[in-house]
């Protein structure tokens, strides 16, 4: 079935696991996604950006989307998750990534999406907060979950370049949810956006388990997401390269580092310029080797990024969650009726 993200962000909460959200930025990702989710009989959430919706809207210059073309590409984005996820066996999320104003979110829960973000993140606080609220009201009144952000990552978001991370006070993130609603916050803590991260990454996990203190003794609920959270595979990087590409300083998360934030209380990991890197390598591949024909390289990526997601983490955190525990009884019966009413 196709769900909101509460209840998924529920679980992860209770059971303390973390879910993998993952960007589609085509329909054939969308349906390969889905496949490999219910081939590991995990719950999904897919996600798509603004631009995406732009561009799936069906223009080529997609910088210049109108808010119309933002809504047909919602709609056509919403319509293959609903055919590819409305009989599957596992619950499926479509989630807005970085929605940056009302108008955006609005096009993207008009179009079929069942969960946004609103990123006031670049705004001064109480306006973040105000903005939060305006979409947090539209948005459960329609059954659709809300994630805002608060701080500021190192590097490109939302059209805005910084030098240094803001990381999240923890204080502030128990007041942004007790004002807002919101079901989600995304955190800076140290991950930042795109393929150049740096070396050596190291997450400030206190922070992630300073801002959980602070909800627990406030009984406040809300699940913290990790963005720019790709691992940048090297052996992807040196495969482009050596198809002809020019691609320097990479630099990603470690595995290592994100199981450790899971443990300190990541409920929700983003992921979308490892499956770019994989796409960016399928399509020097196959237009060296058929220089005569046209393809889409998405699907493949889909498949090889997901799954191998799903070896490099315990199988109870990341990208199997839910169903497995169901099936395989690693929670009490009593909980598992209560995570399968979730879903
Ligand atoms: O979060 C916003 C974009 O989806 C990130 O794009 O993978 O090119 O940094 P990127
Ligand atoms: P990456 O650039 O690390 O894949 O982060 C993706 C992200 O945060 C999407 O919102
Ligand atoms: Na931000
Ligand atoms: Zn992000």
């Amino acid at each position: 079935p196709v769900i909101p993200l509460r209840p998924l962000l529920e679980a992860t909460e209770k059971y303390q696991f973390a879910q993998g959200a993952f960007n589609v930025n085509a329909v054939a990702q969308v349906k390969a996604a889905i496949e490999v989710h219910e081939m590991f009989r995990s719950a999904a959430i897919l996600q798509g950006a603004d631009l995406a919706n732009g561009f799936m809207g069906g223009r080529t210059d997609f910088f210049n989307s109108t808010l119309e073309d933002k809504k047909a590409g919602a709609k056509n984005i919403a319509d293959a998750v609903r055919k590819y996820g409305e009989n599957s066996p596992v619950p499926i999320v479509l989630h807005l990534d970085h929605g940056k104003d009302f108008e955006s979110v609005k096009a993207a829960i008009d179009g079929g999406y069942t969960s946004v973000m609103i990123d006031g993140s670049s705004l001064p606080y109480d306006e973040n907060v105000e903005l939060t609220r305006e979409v947090v009201k539209y948005a459960h009144a329609r059954g659709v979950s809300v994630e805002g952000e608060l701080g500021v990552l190192a590097g490109v978001e939302d059209h805005v370049f910084s030098d240094a991370s803001t990381y999240t006070n923890p204080l502030s993130a128990v007041d942004f949810f007790k004002k807002t609603q919101a079901d989600c916050l995304a955190i800076s803590y140290g991950t930042m956006h795109g393929a150049v991260k740096g070396k050596d990454v190291k997450l400030r996990k206190e922070i992630v388990i300073a801002i959980k203190e602070c909800m627990k003794h406030e009984r406040v609920f809300g699940a913290l997401v990790s963005h720019g959270s790709s691992t940048v595979p090297k052996y992807i990087v040196d495969e482009i390269n050596a198809l002809g590409g020019d691609i320097q300083n990479t630099g990603g998360i470690a595995v290592s580092e994100l199981k450790k934030a899971i443990d300190c209380g990541i409920g929700k990991i983003n992921v979308d310029t490892d499956l770019r890197m994989a796409v960016t390598r399928n399509l020097r591949e196959f237009f060296k080797y058929n220089p005569s024909k046209r393809d889409s390289a998405s699907i493949g990526a889909v498949y090889q990024i997901l799954e191998e997601k799903k070896n490099q983490f315990d199988p109870r955190v990341f990208i199997t969650p839910i169903m497995d525990t169901v099936m395989y009884g690693n929670i009490p019966d009593d909980d598992v009726a209560a995570v399968v009413e979730c879903m």
